[in-house]
């Protein structure tokens, strides 16, 4: 059976909850590799909206074992709270999830590193979302963060805690800030978290080859997204993990040996939270109806999402970093009363024409975009399931884009519901998992 990574491919958002829970009918395992809850991933049963931010969204299906990695960063209130409202809402939280002893810990002085940082930046503000991802994320690179595993050891969780305080102390001093953390609180928190949590702490690397040597099947959810990675993405306006498919493999201890294909999501358009370049972004009356129409809000923060027209340049270069076997490109029905659609296909940047994501974010501010345009279909394709039901002009509209990107399109998405969805005959995605 195979081992798929669902990735972002844009700038997040795409619908990876949606695509992940309608997968997890054809697999025994899901597991997140990267990010915090930054990431909310909406997933739409019937009338019921579930926005997981945190846990894998397979946990909607019974009997999937859900797997949080070590390349992700764990606030535990935020995993509690989270892990209460799924069972009040009577989703079995037992023994299908489990956590990775090697995650690191989001802290309380994570978040005030972090609204710290962005208040100094001013006006180059990331736009963050202010759950102390980044901050979590640089003590773990400067050898200062606190790991699940060390919940298991209330007794040494003080000393733990020594390295992060004196660098968020140090901080503190610097700035004039008033440090504002009971440390002794916190290990108490801490220990108290690390009860609740014991039976789920594991070494999760182990866990992944043993269910993969069982033959089992597993989805690798991608948080965030490809243009957010931070080592591919839109540096400095990107988060702080691995969003990529390679971030799969090293987020969850698991050999690029075991990774069968990976599925780039996109919308059928682009969205962008935060600060940051986005080439083909709209602007004025017309990004408003789109972000109307698509409901174009923050899972996690609900601040408006910036709205561009499809980006092939961006997407293609997800194909290559990502190595994309095929796309799920959801929300099409978003565009269906537009009179026409913008497609971007290359930028003129001085008097030059350029098709690959350039680095440089001065080569990109001075990039304009180059649209190809197509005749809007005008008539709802909210719910159609069937490919050939689309209508001609959307149908050469989904083409163009896996052209453009050179990826086949696997998947189209037409509505948030499970059932509001198109898979296309001899893709990649039916040979994995029908
Ligand atoms: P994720 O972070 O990639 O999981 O995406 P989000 O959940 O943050 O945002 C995607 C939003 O689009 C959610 O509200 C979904 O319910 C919704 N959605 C997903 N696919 C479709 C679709 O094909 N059409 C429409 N109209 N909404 C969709
Ligand atoms: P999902 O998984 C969209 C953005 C933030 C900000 C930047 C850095 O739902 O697609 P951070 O708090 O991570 O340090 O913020 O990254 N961002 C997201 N944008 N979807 C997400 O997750 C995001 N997670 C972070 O808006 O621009
Ligand atoms: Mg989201």
């Amino acid at each position: 059976m195979p081992n798929i990574a669902i990735v972002g491919a844009q700038w997040g958002d795409e619908g990876k909850g949606k695509i992940v829970d309608l997968l997890t009918a054809k697999v025994q395992v899901v597991a997140r590799y990267n990010g915090g809850h930054n990431a909310g991933h909406t997933i739409r049963i019937g009338d019921q909206t579930f926005v997981l931010h945190l846990i894998p969204s397979g946990i909607l299906h019974p009997g999937i074992l859900c797997v949080m990695g070590a390349g992700m960063v764990i606030d535990p209130w935020a995993l509690d709270k989270e892990m209460t409202e799924l069972t009040d809402r009577g989703v079995a939280i037992d023994d299908n999830l489990v956590i990775s002893d090697r995650a690191h810990l989001i802290l309380p002085h994570h978040r005030a590193l972090e609204a710290l940082t962005e208040e100094m930046r001013g006006s180059r503000k990331i736009g963050t979302t202010q759950r102390g991802i980044g901050p979590a994320y640089e003590d773990k690179a400067g050898r200062r963060g606190v790991r699940m595993g060390d919940l298991l050891h209330p007794a040494a969780l003080p000393e733990r805690l020594q390295e992060g305080r004196r660098h968020y102390e140090q901080i503190c001093r610097g700035t004039g800030r008033e440090a504002t953390v009971d440390w002794e609180k916190l290990a108490a928190d801490l220990a108290h978290f690390g009860e609740i949590l014991r039976p789920r702490i594991k070494d999760v690397s182990l866990v992944m080859h043993r269910h993969m040597a069982e033959g089992y099947s597993v989805l690798f959810e991608g948080a965030q997204a490809t243009l957010l990675d931070i080592d591919h993405g839109t540096y400095p306006f990107v988060t702080s993990s691995s969003a990529i498919a390679g971030g799969a493999l090293t987020g969850l201890g698991v050999p690029p040996t075991r990774l069968d294909g990976v599925i780039g999501i996109v919308k059928a358009y682009t969205t962008r939270v935060g600060s940051g370049p986005l080439p083909s972004e709209i602007g004025g009356v017309l990004e408003e109806q789109i972000r109307q129409k698509g409901s174009e809000f923050g899972a996690s923060t609900g601040r408006p999402r910036r709205c561009g027209w499809f980006d092939a340049v961006v997407v293609r270069y997800s194909a290559r970093v990502n190595g994309l076997d095929s796309l799920a490109l959801t929300k099409l029905d978003v565009l269906d009363e537009l009179p026409e659609i913008l497609l971007c296909t290359g930028y003129r940047y001085a008097g030059e024409l350029i098709t690959e994501f350039p680095a440089d974010l001065s080569v990109l501010d001075g990039c304009d975009p180059v649209y190809e345009t197509f005749p809007g279909w005008q008539v709802p394709t909210a719910g159609t399931r069937d490919f050939a039901a689309l209508p001609d002009s959307a149908r050469r509209y989904v083409d163009r884009i896996s052209d453009l990107v050179g990826a086949e399109i696997g998947i189209v998405s037409t509505g948030p519901g499970r059932e509001d969805t198109i898979l296309r005959s001899g893709s990649a995605v039916t040979a994995w998992f029908e």
